[in-house]
């Protein structure tokens, strides 16, 4: 059963950072043999934010998560754990996350990097969930954190256009003072006969780094686009329908569908295939490209700040990637802080 049992987890806050610099498709145009048109039109993205030289994964993480505990009303010292979800950590040790903890004076608080291709956001908030239903942790930051620009090839037009740097936290706790939402089921699943559609081959065990290994570009993403898409497609809605499912819930039943933002098409048809409306998803990739593991953190937290997801709305977040992983978590929205009032 996805649903959790044990004391009840709350989202209580959120927060996100992105850098600086917009990197248009106007730009990439100048740079590899694409066109605003061909970009927009397959993928739906038309700018993507690229971190300063020197500004890293971790600075990223630190921001959104000071954002997400102001808005949880916490000190640094109330959290228990931090997990910071991400593919493009500073160095492979230390993690991110105990940078994170480090800058925060989290004095009190364990710290984990998670690496499970985009889907990783979606794994951090489900181990932070059952760790504080459990009773094991009160409070934990969960962060989404990526400086992909870094691992990324700019002359291979498959996929420099596609993604953008960015950082999304929520804080989790017990304590429902305050909260946006509560965090009802969580379901995760992986196909690792996959695992060559995206990888980062280069510069660890299996090809330590070698002249070949630069003279081939293994140190930067390898996607097969075509069949990712494909994969998605094929595995994603069946996968969610099950979990609104054994959620005891309809499809028809979530108000608000929060996707990975990878690329609108993908988005758009495993809506069709649901029957769902398009209306019933919010979408900012157009804005911050293919941001991964953060993506999702930038859409609840955006998609909240407008106004969309009202009290007693059940919205269902789901992402997929290397792996290939997948995975999808449903929260119920609470009063937040107005309720307090
Ligand atoms: N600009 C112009 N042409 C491009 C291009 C670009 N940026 N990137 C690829 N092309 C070309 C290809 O070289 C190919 O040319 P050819 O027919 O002469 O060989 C043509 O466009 C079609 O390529 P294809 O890969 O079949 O295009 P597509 O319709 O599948 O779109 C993606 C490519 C990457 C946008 C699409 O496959 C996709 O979104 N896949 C999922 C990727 C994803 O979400 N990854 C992250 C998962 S976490």
């Amino acid at each position: 059963m996805p649903l959790f049992s044990g004391k009840p987890v709350f989202v209580t806050g959120t927060g996100i950072h992105l850098p600086k610099r917009v990197l248009t498709n106007q730009d990439l145009e100048k740079m590899v043999d694409t066109t605003d048109e061909w970009i927009v039109e397959r993928t739906g993205i038309r700018t993507r934010h690229i971190a300063a030289p020197g500004e890293l994964t971790s600075d990223l993480a630190y921001a959104a998560g000071l954002e997400a505990l102001g808005s949880a009303g916490l000190k640094p010292e109330n959290l228990d754990m931090i997990l910071v979800a991400t593919n493009s950590p500073d160095t492979l040790f230390p993690g991110v996350a105990a940078k994170v903890q480090g800058k925060l004076e989290a004095t009190r608080a364990g710290a984990a990097d998670l690496q499970s291709g985009c889907t990783g956001c979606v794994y951090a908030l489900a181990i932070a969930t059952a760790g504080i239903a459990s009773g094991l942790w009160e409070n934990v930051l969960v962060v989404g954190a990526e400086v992909l620009s870094s691992l990324i090839n700019w002359q291979d037009r498959n996929t420099c256009v596609l993604f953008g740097d960015g950082a999304g936290a929520m804080v989790l706790s017990s304590n429902p003072a305050g909260a946006l939402a509560r965090i009802l089921s969580s379901d995760l699943r992986s196909d690792g006969t996959r695992h060559d559609l995206i990888s980062f081959p280069g510069g660890l065990v299996e090809n330590p780094t070698s002249p070949n290994t630069l003279e081939e570009n293994l140190h930067s993403v390898q996607m097969k686009g075509n069949e990712v898409f494909k994969f998605v497609n094929q595995a994603l809605p069946g996968f969610l329908r099950e979990s609104c499912e054994k959620s005891g819930l309809e499809p028809a039943q979530i108000d608000w569908w929060i996707f990975h933002q990878a690329n609108l098409r993908i988005i758009d048809s495993v809506l069709k295939r649901l029957q769902v409306d398009s209306s019933k998803t919010f979408v900012n990739l157009d804005k911050y490209g293919n941001t991964s593991a953060a993506s999702v953190f930038l859409a609840f937290h955006e998609a909240y700040a407008e106004g969309k997801l009202a009290p007693s709305q059940k919205v269902l977040i789901t992402s997929f990637g290397a792996g290939m992983t997948y995975g999808d978590i449903i929260l119920e929205m609470q009063g937040g802080r107005h309720a307090e009032k």
